[in-house]
């Protein structure tokens, strides 16, 4: 028989910890952009008996016996991505977002390949080419960046180095990218040297899903996300593609890259689907940005510089030179006052990778809390002031107060998960 005892009574220590880290996530403000809290259905889904299902294979066509239920679960899945985006073929079993576009790269370039993304320091991920990813160690990167003056896409250079090394794939997407990508751009772009477009909109899906974001699908090979970011859903990724490349690509994931999918995954991101094709969901991810907009203007009130001077999505990301401050400093004052933010490199940034110049800043997760505009103007007075006391540390502490009576304002979950019991 399985063991009935709960997390609490078979393992206290474990069990302290989720409460400790239901709590750090209750009483701080989450404004990291790529985090977002999920329903307490995601959770369920998340943490049921499919846990227990190895389902290699696709739906109908397994190399284990027992999947008529989890065959429905990920249908069902595939179903929803589909109609969220209007593509015309997905894999949903994905582990992540880089394996997304591992599973990409395997799909449709051989390694030693010219590939193009965007520079990490300008705002691309790490899978777009990163020397020391496996994007940058097995393939020829060529990176284009943002302009200095605008810190826009620098369409003309994007142009120009494709044209000059003909990628057989460019990447379009970004983690640190606060502004509309133009992906009709990338696409002519992709054509007039022959390359494949992928296009990873891992921070932006929710928005996307809203229309309050570009949607590329239409303009892609390939696209890529996670579920965790704006789209609310489990720790994941999904994979869309043109009908033509449905089976390079189901072949890259299984046997190319993974084993067994994660079947509660996939349930957990069935239920974050059908949650997003609700009509609130669209609601939501359009006060994200307007959320985003009253954060930056309040920002700039307080007397700090944003670059490209605003955003039109769920992230921005602040020049914090004003200040006499490095990134660094600024996320760990941050930090110890209850807000958790990243540091992060600005365009043509004078300090190193480690030290940078910039905080990054997102409001997914205070939205799910239910705060609006006004909360964000206050929000933007708790950043200043994190930076002002940061030597003085009883109004530090005063702050880290009035910080968690604020957000005790806005519960997240249910009594049962903050105190673990039940
Ligand atoms: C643009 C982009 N692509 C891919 C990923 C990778 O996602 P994961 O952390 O799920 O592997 C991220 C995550 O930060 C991202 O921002």
């Amino acid at each position: 028989m399985v063991s009935r005892l709960s997390v609490r009574e078979f393992d206290p220590e474990i069990a302290e910890l989720l409460v400790r880290e239901t709590e750090r996530q209750e009483f701080g403000l989450e404004m990291i952009p790529s985090e977002n809290f999920v329903s307490e259905a995601v959770l369920e889904a998340n943490g049921s008996v499919l846990t227990n299902k190895y389902a290699e294979g696709l739906p109908g066509s397994r190399y284990y016996g027992g999947c008529e239920v989890v065959d429905e679960v990920e249908r069902l899945a595939i179903e929803r991505l589909k109609q969220l985006f209007g593509a015309e073929a997905v894999n949903v079993q994905l582990h992540s977002g880089a394996t997304a576009n591992q599973a990409v790269f395997e799909a449709s370039i051989l390694p030693g390949d010219t590939i193009m993304g965007m520079k990490l320091d300008h705002g691309g991920h790490l899978t777009h080419g990163l020397k020391v990813n496996f994007s940058g160690k097995h393939y020829n990167v060529v990176a284009y960046g943002v302009r200095e003056d605008t810190h826009l896409i620098d369409h003309d250079e994007l142009l120009e180095l494709a044209k000059q090394h003909r990628p057989k794939l460019i990447i379009a997407g970004a983690s640190a990218y606060s502004r509309a990508i133009d992906f009709a751009f990338f696409r002519k772009v992709a054509d007039e040297v022959g390359a494949v477009l992928l296009c990873d909109i891992a921070h932006y899906a929710g928005l996307v899903v809203a229309g309050e974001y570009p949607n590329p699908v239409g303009h892609s090979d390939f696209v890529t996300t996670t579920t965790h970011k704006t789209l609310r859903g489990p720790r994941s990724g999904v994979a869309m593609c043109k009908e033509k490349f449905i089976k390079a690509l189901n072949r890259a994931v299984f046997p190319g890259l993974q084993g067994g999918p994660h079947m509660h995954t996939i349930a957990a991101k069935a239920v974050a689907f059908r949650e997003a094709l609700q009509p609130e969901f669209k609601e939501y991810a359009k006060q994200i940005v307007r959320n985003a907009r009253a954060l930056s203007s309040a920002l700039q009130a307080e007397g700090f510089e944003i670059v490209s001077g605003g955003t039109d999505s769920h992230l921005l990301v602040i020049d914090v030179r004003p200040a006499d401050i490095t990134g660094k400093e600024a996320a760990e004052c941050l930090e110890g006052v209850g807000i958790t933010a990243n540091m992060n490199t600005i365009p043509y940034d004078p300090q190193p990778p480690r030290v940078c110049s910039g905080v990054r800043l997102g409001t997914p997760a205070l939205t799910t809390r239910g705060m609006g505009e006004s909360e964000m103007v206050r929000i933007a007075k708790f950043i200043s002031s994190a930076v002002q006391v940061r030597n003085d540390v009883t109004k530090q502490k005063k702050l880290r107060e009035d910080i968690r009576e604020f957000s005790r304002a806005f519960p997240l979950y249910s009594h049962r998960l903050v105190s673990g019991e039940g």
